[in-house]
């Protein structure tokens, strides 16, 4: 099968989280075209099982693959643990994470090598930013921490509220006497809650989303596999959610400047299975 060029890149996630993606792809690749799909009403995928997270990625890679994408990004770290492989021997366009990315500009960025990762519980539980971190840089010390309220406050549009702060406060406690100078946002859906956390974290700590690296990623990859679109002719982004329109709508305007996004109902799976 031909890829073609024009052909957009494919952008998944739980929900809403990857549009932290997605805003770097389009600002900084303008001619790439954007499909995305956000899987929100089985948001948050962080609690879920590793066979669930699996299924339901799964589906909506094949839901992008039917639409005719020549890439797939990963724009979930939860997914990104378990299901890479399996999708890259599925597929036959190139299929990228957001984990390898993020755990490189964090040991790019750390000068004292002890790193806080903050994530989904399966995330965390995966020890996939572990993983990714020691194969790039041995004697670097990682302090996970899973805060799964994080993911529901920025579905839910909370993300901007005062009155969220007594739950980052709460959710980020375990960190507050460590001694790390880097923390990575280890879920794409964080970058909305940056400055909650930032205020939260000891004075001086970096913050590192893996959002601008992948985006890095995505640009080799297409020029790896000859893939960019040079014809400069990019299509306005499609985003399809199985949740709420107006919630995604709302979020996509109000992250990504677009003032009317197209957002797009999708039904994934089996009926009942939410
Ligand atoms: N954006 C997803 C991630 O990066 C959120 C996971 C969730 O749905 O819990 O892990």
């Amino acid at each position: 099968m031909k890829i073609l060029n024009e052909a957009p890149i494919g952008v998944i996630d739980s929900g809403v989280g990857g549009l932290t993606v997605v805003k770097e792809i389009h600002h900084y690749l303008p001619n790439e075209t954007i499909l995305y799909i956000g899987d929100d009403a089985r948001c948050p995928y962080g609690p879920r099982s590793v066979e669930e997270v699996k299924e339901f990625t799964m589906e909506m890679a094949e839901a992008l693959a039917e639409m005719g994408i020549k890439m797939l990004v990963v724009a979930c770290n939860t997914a990104t643990a378990v299901t890479l492989d399996m999708l890259r021997e599925r597929f036959p366009f190139p299929v990228l994470g957001v984990i390898e990315p993020g755990a490189r500009a964090a040991v790019h960025v750390s000068s004292t090598r002890k790193i806080a990762v903050l994530g989904t519980i399966g995330t965390i539980k995966s020890k996939a930013y572990e993983n990714a971190i020691s194969s790039i840089s041995a004697n670097v010390e990682i302090i996970p921490l899973a805060c799964p309220e994080f993911v529901p406050l920025v579905e839910s549009g909370q993300y901007k509220q005062k009155n969220i702060q007594p739950i980052m406060q709460k959710s980020l406690e375990p960190l507050a006497h460590m001694k790390f100078d880097t923390a990575i946002l280890g879920c794409t859906h964080y970058p909305l809650l940056h400055d909650q956390i930032q205020e939260q974290l000891p004075a001086g700590v970096t913050i590192v989303s893996s959002a601008y690296e992948t985006v890095r990623d995505v640009e080799s990859t297409l020029a790896g596999f000859n893939l960019a679109n040079i014809s400069g002719a990019r299509k306005e982004p499609i985003f399809y959610t199985t949740g709420r329109l107006e919630g995604f709508k709302s979020i996509a305007t109000d992250w990504l400047g677009i003032e009317s996004p197209d957002v797009r109902h999708i039904i994934l799976g089996k009926p009942g299975c939410q």
